[in-house]
């Protein structure tokens, strides 16, 4: 029964992100195949009725769906030119704005702000403005828009003066740079990054950091954040849906395959990841390897199963990335690999089946990013593990505020300490896993993502 107090959603909701719920592939004889994304966006917006999502159209296959009209009620793709997107999403989002807030560029050589990062930066506030110019469209009177992540880090602003009768939100799904960094921008682009937020009614964030860290850039570069609130909302794992997905038949399947690879009578250590830099695969691959240089004892009585999916093949860097993830675990198998025994067992192809059978078997998962927004994976597997699993977690991981008292914890850098994590991870008693693991899944589900949409509705129609 819904009370007379229950968060009342506004008449129309509208939710502005680059990817989107759906894309399209385009089959050899021409059909069009749709996709269908999950996520905690996806999830939480089925709380409501009267609802459009506006996002990119991100490949051939989503063009081609524009072009003849195919969608799905209650989406709207934009056709925004193929190299104006491509500036604004590989040059300036993914190359600029998601290496300032995870730290990962290397100072001495990069950034380098020149005159293509101005064309370029051009090529994002026309981006930017195709989706405030789409959403002041479609929005309905008094509408409430959820603007999503720092690709869309302008909409808010330019949505406002269209739209100065709108509720307008944004949330940031990254960590937020420290001010001494974000300040390796030039100084009228991180200006116009931070008044594009404040241009928001609230400005969200997953972790009271990165919150504070957001505050922090506004109070000295700006002096402060005006009128806009801030606010801080922990997206958790969604339990219903994981433990129902995590039972069903293709998963068993994959267990069992899983388990014939692994070998009887061996543990595992599981992590599960996009193929991205932030995510530190080849520092735990390192480690992984000091543990069985360092404690023989392991030595073919472990498996580390590792699924680094591809991710923004289009860039450099990241392929790189993939090439040295895939070298890093072939010298260890090089190294340390039998007739029998396979120490690193690397799948690369995205299958969200074979993860949720890995997080079932896990005794232990790693998850040690230098720098993560929130990571999901983190909440995910205790919510699903059989037999309990203990945590390797990376301080620097949002979700180390929600789970980092009954976690292992680690600094992401110290490839020796994960290494002893890893030790500590597999001989951990079974009854202190299990513990761990019950209070780990309660943390981790505490709000979920229907609640966590509801909350920031509810919030940015106070005040
Ligand atoms: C992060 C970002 C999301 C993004 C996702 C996948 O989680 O916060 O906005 O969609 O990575 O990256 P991609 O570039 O493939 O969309």
């Amino acid at each position: 029964m819904v009370s007379e107090h229950a968060p009342q959603p506004a008449a129309q909701v509208l939710v502005a992100s680059n990817r989107g719920p759906v894309s399209y592939a385009l089959r050899e004889d021409g059909t069009l195949d749709a996709k269908r994304g999950g996520g905690g966006l996806v999830s939480g917006l089925s709380a409501v009725d009267d609802k459009m999502w506006v996002c990119a159209a991100l490949g051939d296959g989503d063009r081609e769906a524009v072009r003849r009209g195919v969608g799905e009620p209650g989406v709207r793709m934009l056709d925004i030119d193929a190299d104006v997107h491509a500036d604004a999403y590989n040059g300036i989002a993914n190359s600029v704005l998601w290496f300032v807030h995870h730290l990962l560029y290397q100072t001495p050589v990069e950034p380098v702000f020149d005159a293509e990062f101005r064309r370029q930066w051009a090529s994002f506030e026309t981006y930017n403005r195709a989706f405030a110019e789409a959403l002041a469209e479609e929005a309905g009177e008094g509408a409430a828009v959820l603007v999503q992540d720092y690709h869309l880090a302008l909409v808010p602003g330019m949505l406002r003066e269209l739209r100065p009768d709108l509720r307008i939100g944004h949330f940031s799904h990254t960590p937020w740079a420290p001010v001494d960094y974000f300040r390796l921008l030039p100084d009228d682009i991180a200006e116009q990054l931070l008044r594009g937020i404040l241009g928001a009614d609230r400005a969200a964030f997953l972790t009271r950091r990165w919150a504070d860290a957001f505050i922090g850039c506004c109070a000295e570069i700006l002096g402060g954040t005006g009128h806009t609130r801030i606010g801080v909302h922990g997206l958790g794992a969604d339990a219903d849906f994981l433990r129902g997905r995590a039972h069903e038949a293709d998963v068993d399947e994959r267990m069992a395959a899983l388990r014939e690879q692994v070998g009887p009578g061996r543990k595992t250590i599981v992590r599960v990841d996009r193929t991205e830099l932030s995510k530190n695969i080849v520092r735990g691959l390192h480690a992984y390897r000091a543990l069985l240089d360092e404690r023989p004892e392991w030595r073919g009585r472990v498996v580390h199963i590792a699924f680094a999916y591809p991710s923004r093949q289009d860039l450099a860097v990241y392929r790189e990335y993939t090439a040295e993830v895939q070298r890093v675990a072939d010298s260890v198998n090089e190294a340390y690999g039998t007739a029998d025994w396979t120490p690193v067992v690397l799948h690369v192809k995205d299958d969200f089946a074979r993860s949720l059978a890995a997080y079932r078997l896990a005794d232990v998962a790693l998850v040690n990013p230098i720098r993560d927004g929130m990571n999901l994976v983190a909440k995910e597997v205790p919510v699903v593990s059989d037999h309990g699993c203990a945590l390797v977690l990376s301080r620097e991981a949002g979700a180390y505020e929600e789970l980092g008292a009954d976690a292992i914890t680690v600094n992401p850098y110290d490839v020796s300490a994960t290494a002893a994590a890893l030790h500590e991870a597999l001989t951990m008693a079974d009854d202190e896993r299990t513990a761990r693991t019950k209070r780990l899944a309660a943390a981790a589900t505490a709000l979920p993502p229907q609640q966590w949409f509801l909350d920031q509705l509810e919030a940015l129609g106070q005040g």
